[in-house]
């Protein structure tokens, strides 16, 4: 315990050597956030940052590599992929700066973390879509951020801690927990920090929170449940784990039906997800190759 104030501050110090969001994240949040968010805003705010501008032309381009004409515009863009793919396309890019990197002692290459993040805000946007479509792009931004303090647990742990660690998961204790023990922060609380510093939305924060732990969330309780949700799929997706074997093993854990049951979902319905969370992930390939 008397190590545990030092590593909190350390987890801090990390969170603080990490770069900015870019603004254009912010305005397509709160384009987001509005509902009559308009396309001359959307393109107002694209116009802040060239860089992103280039990606989403080049995805626009790839989705539809079959035009004789480049698309070279992001008029011309949001007119062939729609408003919607633009935003989302916009917040992918954005993220993909801050995101995409390795954590050494979490096992996890740069590609690995991006993509366990691009497949968790992909199956949180599917759910969203069939169950709650009004947080539809609230579901994919906060799935592709609910483990960004990881950045700031991964510098925190040494050798023989990242061991330590190994060993307490191959036991079945949950991350979350090994971390609060060893550090006094957890890569949840962390998140946290994160997204309170850089003034994300609320809700969003505290799916960041409580992704892990949402019987403790007081607030925005749909979203939170369905990040615990879209992370676990996207943890079965990418460590290849036979998906009836995991179902199985939910038949005796009362987090998952808690989760799936305030979401609106069946047992069966949860099921017929993973095919097609599997299907999205094909289809937007493009997004772990930014
Ligand atoms: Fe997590
Ligand atoms: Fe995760």
């Amino acid at each position: 315990m008397s190590q545990a104030r030092p590593f909190r501050e350390q987890a801090i110090e990390n969170l603080n050597a990490l770069p900015p969001f870019p603004l254009v994240f912010y305005k397509i949040l709160d384009i987001t956030e509005n509902v009559h968010g308009s396309r001359d805003e959307l393109l107002r705010a694209l116009s802040l940052d060239q860089a992103i501008v280039a990606k989403v032309l080049q995805i626009a381009n790839s989705a539809y590599y079959g035009l004789e004409k480049k698309v070279s515009t992001v008029d011309r863009a949001v007119a062939l992929i729609g408003e919607n793919m633009v935003r989302e396309v916009a917040i992918y890019c954005s993220t993909y700066v801050i995101l995409r990197r390795p954590l050494a002692r979490f096992r996890l290459s740069a590609r690995q973390f991006w993509e366990h993040s691009v497949t968790a805000s992909l199956a949180a946007r599917c759910i969203a879509t069939r169950k709650i479509p009004h947080i539809r792009e609230k579901a994919l931004v906060a799935g592709l951020l609910h483990d960004i303090g990881k950045l700031a647990m991964d510098g925190l742990i040494d050798q023989n801690l990242e061991e330590e660690i190994q060993e307490r998961l191959e036991k079945g204790r949950p991350l979350d927990e090994i971390e609060k023990d060893l550090f006094g922060i957890d890569h949840c609380e962390a998140g946290c920090l994160f997204a309170e510093k850089w003034s994300f939305p609320d809700d969003i924060r505290d799916a960041i929170s409580y992704h892990h732990r949402p019987g403790q969330a007081a607030d925005h309780l749909h979203l939170v449940y369905l990040i615990q949700v879209a992370d676990k799929i996207a943890h079965v997706l990418s460590a290849g784990i036979n998906i009836k074997d995991f179902l199985e093993l939910q038949l005796n854990a009362t987090d998952w039906d808690a989760a799936i049951g305030y979401l609106g979902l069946s047992r069966d319905e949860a099921e017929l997800l993973f095919p097609d969370i599997e299907a999205e992930l094909r289809g937007n390939e493009v997004f772990l190759e930014l």
